[in-house]
């Protein structure tokens, strides 16, 4: 069968359809189901952005947040978090997708993404955390964490989580929905997809940009530390993307986040967009989200090991949701390769 030629990391290739919402990457734009991300940020809660993601029903998308019994025992014992994540997912139940009805999968949608953030605080901590009712879902990811409930700084990481929820169709979200498209239970398809996630070329780059900062140190030398990187065939952390080629709409919302909580860093920052302007002029290279998130998280008092985990503390709601539509398709998403090796035996 002759096989079809695809560019390099199946760059603009449309591989299903999704209402789920996408990232206009011209305009600089991305939406949840049609209505602006950003926006949303500003003016809503995580839990009504979660709902609207999720399958925008009337039903709420986060729920019980208390880790069941399993899971409690696998954190007692010393788990880390993608064996806690497992251990969540098989608690939850390990019936394949494709054998459940769409309000099973749902129910357990719901379940995983709000147990997940109690997972990563009592991971941490090695012990048991327990939400509080007064808290909302972000506020109490922030004080089961950190014991930190002041309102501002938890609308600062709500502002964070929301505006990560979902972003087109990312390494982490294709990863879930080739799993969910061979049946596999949600917990799998949800750990596989976090797997993906902790890549630097992913996720996990944003701790690198706080090195970043502090190796900078202080704003008028971001120009000269720029282009000795360069020289030295090395990346700007925080700019760039693979999909925006005008500035990531996220930074803006993020930069006045950082602004009000943190404004040394703040300085640094903007210090280091204005040596960009200059030295990466003409490249349509511009700031990303993760220029911005990073000094978001630290001000939040979020530790830097546990960045990208918070990272999947909000886009477990897009993964569960691109899992939800990918369960409803027949096809197994099974692609080719060009074979390139020495020549099989016997022909
Ligand atoms: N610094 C310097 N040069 C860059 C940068 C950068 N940050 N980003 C891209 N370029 C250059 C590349 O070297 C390349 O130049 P060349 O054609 O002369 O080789 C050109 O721009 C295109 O680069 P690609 O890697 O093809 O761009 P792509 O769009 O695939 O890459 C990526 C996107 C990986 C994000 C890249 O911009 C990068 O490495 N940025 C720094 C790391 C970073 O900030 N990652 C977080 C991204 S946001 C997120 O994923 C949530």
């Amino acid at each position: 069968m002759e096989l079809i030629e695809v560019p390099a990391g199946l760059a603009n290739v449309a591989v299903t359809a999704t209402t789920v919402g996408d990232v206009v990457g011209e305009e600089g734009f991305y939406h949840y189901r049609g209505r602006s991300a950003t926006e949303l940020a500003r003016s809503s809660s995580f839990e009504d952005v979660a709902r609207l993601v999720l399958d925008d029903t009337d039903t709420d998308a986060i729920g019980d947040a208390a880790l069941p019994p399993s899971v409690a025992a696998a954190v007692a014992a010393g788990c880390d978090l993608r064996g806690g994540l497992s251990a969540l997912g098989t608690a939850i139940g390990t019936v394949p997708v494709i054998d459940q009805a769409p309000a099973e999968r749902r129910r357990d949608a719901v379940r995983l993404i709000s147990a997940f953030p109690t997972l990563i605080a009592s991971v941490h901590h090695g012990a048991l955390r327990s939400p509080r009712e007064d808290l909302g879902h972000i506020a109490n990811y922030l004080w089961m964490l950190t014991g930190n409930d002041d309102p501002a700084v938890a609308r600062a990481l709500e502002t964070y989580c929301i505006l990560t929820i979902d972003h087109g169709f990312n390494s982490g979200t294709f990863t879930a929905r080739v799993v969910a498209s061979t049946g596999a239970d949600l917990g799998a398809c949800v750990l596989a997809a976090y797997c993906a996630l902790t890549g630097p070329r992913h996720g996990a780059v944003q701790s690198r940009v706080l090195d970043m900062l502090e190796e900078i140190g202080e704003p008028d030398r971001a120009a000269d530390w720029m282009r000795a990187a360069l020289a030295a065939r090395r990346r700007v952390l925080g700019f760039g993307h693979a999909v925006y080629r005008v500035m990531d709409p996220r930074a803006p919302v993020l930069a006045e986040v950082t602004a009000s909580l943190a404004p040394e860093r703040h300085r640094l920052l903007a210090g280091v967009e204005e040596a960009a302007g200059s030295v990466l002029a003409g490249r349509r290279i511009a700031p990303n989200v993760d220029l911005y998130s990073p000094v978001v998280l630290e001000a939040c008092g979020i530790p830097r090991e546990l960045f990208t985990a918070t990272f999947a503390v909000a886009r477990v709601v897009g993964w569960c949701a691109h899992v939800l539509e990918q369960a409803k398709e027949g096809k197994v998403i099974r692609p080719a390769a060009y074979y390139v090796g020495p020549p099989p035996d016997g022909r």
